[in-house]
């Protein structure tokens, strides 16, 4: 009698087998939890299409964070929403702009305990929503840009960010940016570039809550990548590399598995996957007409993107998912 090989299912006969010979697993220090606030808000504000996330005020940002710190997280990803936007998005780099605002706050409430990352970019800032300063044609000028993000990232340093998170797809912008903090004396501060960030259709949720729309109903794909890219995305990494990235990100996550593999292979230093706003509201709204079950859908998606290669994953079930490991 010739039997079969049983190696397989033999490892899967239990919870504890299965666990002792899993290759992968989540822990609450891979998490990074995005947070938005908003100026002159009086309090959280739910965001429509993003369900159990928030635009806070600075009061109940705080209190999210004291809520993060106790499931464990380590690092927030902050965006700041202004009163007033202007062509340059001058509340990007003032010293009293909601973002630094916020940061303060946190830097002295929490010290290096939690980490304070900040997203660094225009378009929250600007009365035309593009990520960098406009030409008269309309069309974004990337070098007087360079000159705006290294002033936002000096703000964001002096008001206590850990981390900078330039997410523009301006080119050359990690090398502008270490250059200012450099010399303003934050040679310490890590740069997270947002280095193969593609032009995808799954922010439309966040572009909702950050008040965000493109003039003209414009677009980004003259400055973030083809989804059709595959090779670019590695050139942007290694360009990122060279002017000085600290950590590098792959944006969104899911729909780019192999962009996130691709990178684990090419570097030493840390890769972070973005699991977007888009993302996370699908599975919401296939679990609020009861279609999945979120939570196991939640787990499963984030195992997927550190199996693909990613140490730390920026999500918007972070909480959920800590509260699930504990
Ligand atoms: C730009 C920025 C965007 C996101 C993060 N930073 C939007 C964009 O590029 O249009 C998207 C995040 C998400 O969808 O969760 N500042």
């Amino acid at each position: 009698m010739d039997f079969p090989d049983r190696r397989l299912r033999r490892l899967r006969s239990s919870d504890a087998l299965r666990q002792l010979v899993a290759e992968y697993s989540l822990s609450v220090n891979d998490l990074i939890a995005p947070l938005f606030v908003r100026e002159g808000a009086s309090g959280p504000v739910p965001i429509a299409t993003m369900p159990g996330q928030f635009q806070h005020s600075e009061d109940s940002l705080e209190a999210e964070c004291h809520r993060l710190k106790a499931l464990g997280l380590k690092a927030v990803l902050l965006f700041g929403l202004p009163l007033t936007k202007d062509a340059v998005g001058s509340e990007a780099s003032n010293r009293d702009g909601v973002m630094q605002q916020a940061l303060r706050r946190l830097r002295n409430t929490f010290g290096d305990s939690l980490l304070l990352i900040s997203d660094l970019c225009l378009d929250e800032y600007t009365n035309h929503g593009h990520c960098g300063l406009l030409r008269p044609d309309g069309s974004v000028d990337n070098d007087s840009t360079l000159v705006r993000y290294g002033e936002v990232a000096v703000a964001q340093a002096n008001a206590g960010a850990h981390i900078v998170a330039p997410s523009g797809m301006m080119d050359g912008q990690v090398r502008a940016i270490r250059q200012a903090l450099d010399a303003a004396h934050h040679e310490m501060t890590p740069i997270l570039a947002y280095s193969a960030k593609y032009a995808s259709a799954l922010y439309g949720p966040f572009r909702d809550a950050v008040d965000v729309e493109i003039v003209g109903g414009g677009n980004r794909r003259a400055y973030q990548q083809d989804p059709a890219n595959f090779r670019e995305a590695m050139a942007e990494i290694d360009l990122d590399l060279a002017e000085g990235a600290d950590l590098v990100m792959v944006k969104p996550a899911l729909t780019y598995l192999d962009v996130i593999a691709g990178a684990r292979a090419r570097t030493t230093v840390p890769i972070v996957a973005y699991h977007v706003s888009g993302e996370y509201s699908m599975v919401k709204a296939a679990g609020e007409l009861g279609y999945l079950d979120v939570a196991a859908v939640a787990m499963e998606q984030t195992l997927a993107i550190k199996r693909a290669g990613a140490d730390l994953i920026c999500t918007y079930f972070a909480a959920d998912l800590a509260e699930a490991l504990q």
